[in-house]
């Protein structure tokens, strides 16, 4: 059995129906600084806004008169078969929102049969929150998301003990090399405090700065990896490699060239560059490009059974969630966690048996014109 771990047993409050309301909740528990480093997105917000209202603005079509008695929610990826396509997407330094933190997540996930991603700002050692779930039966794939840099000897360390302690996959986030405006946490004066990413990778050493140089350019995109540092991941380890971040066809395909075995579409949830596309509108071209080479799994903005139907149905294989992952943990613990995802799930399965769905890798039937 997995090592026991002992979490807090909070109560979940009255009255939390949907997403939104844990939002809504998790808004009452959390001080301003806190709520502003964990809800805002980058610079003017305004991807943070585009990904809910792309979910939103999606129509579906219902099916009607259908049997549906045999229909599920379960799907493959990566060899394995899940109970149903959502995952929690790795979020920084969940002890912020409750002081179980990552251990309260993880195992809210293992009960729910969700994929749980550590990110690699959290604040509990990978062996430890690994061998919290690893031996626990219905629970669905564990992977480490890290922040790569050219420092090849680092790199190979931390995929040693990502390894040994049995991750099943590597997420490589590749769309924040440098961080981007955060003008709601910087007003909100949000400090992290020190001490709060155990497994973190040190930032950059500064340098010397000549006169025309910058931080950006020579610190931060001077330690920044490239493909040939991908090329050598690839090479270096035999886990599964997820490449985070992705929103142009062209890298999407250079990726799959290079050996991935599979993709996130992602904005960060609108925290790193402002203004680029919505994952709803970035999605489809990568669909048709990658051609089904890779399975493709996308984040930002989904909060609905409906929006999890839908990305499917555009040509997601799975979803991932961050910030609903914190309200809930803010509300409840694991306990919160859990019912965040039940909701979800509960939602997908609504959304499947009115649109006439029997599985997903048929819903594109969904959709309008279909
Ligand atoms: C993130 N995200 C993120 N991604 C990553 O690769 N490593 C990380 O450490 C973090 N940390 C992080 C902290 C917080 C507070 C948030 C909100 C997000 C991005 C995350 O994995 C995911 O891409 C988005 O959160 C998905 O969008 P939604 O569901 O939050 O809208």
């Amino acid at each position: 059995m997995g090592r026991a771990v002992s979490l807090r047993r909070d109560p979940l409050p009255a009255g939390l129906h949907t997403l939104a309301d844990h939002e809504a909740h998790a808004r009452s528990r959390l001080d301003d600084a806190t709520w502003a480093y964990f809800n805002g997105g980058s610079a003017d917000g305004i991807t943070l806004a585009a990904n809910r209202e792309a979910w939103g603005r999606l129509a579906l079509m219902p099916r009607v008169l259908r049997r549906l008695e045999h229909a599920h929610t379960r799907i493959q990826l990566l060899g394995r078969e899940l109970a149903h396509p959502i995952l929690l997407a790795p979020v920084a330094y969940q002890r912020l929102a409750h002081p179980d933190g990552e251990l309260a997540s993880a195992q809210a996930a293992a009960a729910q049969g969700a994929g749980f991603v550590l990110s690699s700002l959290a604040g509990t050692p990978l062996a430890t929150v690994a061998a919290s779930v690893r031996h626990q039966p219905e629970r669905g794939p564990l992977w480490f998301q890290m922040v790569m840099q050219r420092d090849r000897d680092a790199v190979r360390e931390r995929v040693a003990q990502v390894e040994a302690a049995g991750y099943e996959a590597l997420v490589v986030t590749v769309d924040a090399p440098v961080q981007a405006p955060r003008d709601l946490q910087w007003r909100a004066g949000f400090r992290i405090p020190p001490g709060l990413a155990v497994n973190e990778q040190p930032a950059p050493a500064p340098v010397p700065l000549a006169p025309g140089d910058s931080d950006v350019f020579q610190r931060f995109m001077a330690a920044a990896p490239d493909w040939s540092d991908l090329e050598w991941l690839r090479a270096t380890t035999r886990l599964p490699i997820l490449l985070k971040g992705v929103l142009h066809p062209q890298d999407a395909l250079h990726a799959v060239e290079v050996g991935v075995d599979a993709l996130v579409i992602s904005n960060h949830g609108g925290r790193a560059l402002d203004t680029v596309p919505a994952t709803a509108a970035a999605l489809p071209p990568i669909v048709r490009a990658v051609a089904g080479r890779v399975p493709l799994l996308v984040d930002g903005g989904i909060r609905r059974g409906t929006d999890v139907l839908k990305a499917i149905a555009l040509g997601a294989h799975a979803v991932l969630i961050g910030r609903p992952l914190v309200w809930g943990l803010a509300n409840a613990g694991a306990l919160g966690v859990a019912h965040v995802i039940r909701l979800l799930r509960d939602e997908l399965e609504i959304a499947m048996a009115l649109s006439g769905c029997e599985r997903l890798d048929q819903a594109a039937s969904a959709l309008p014109g279909a």
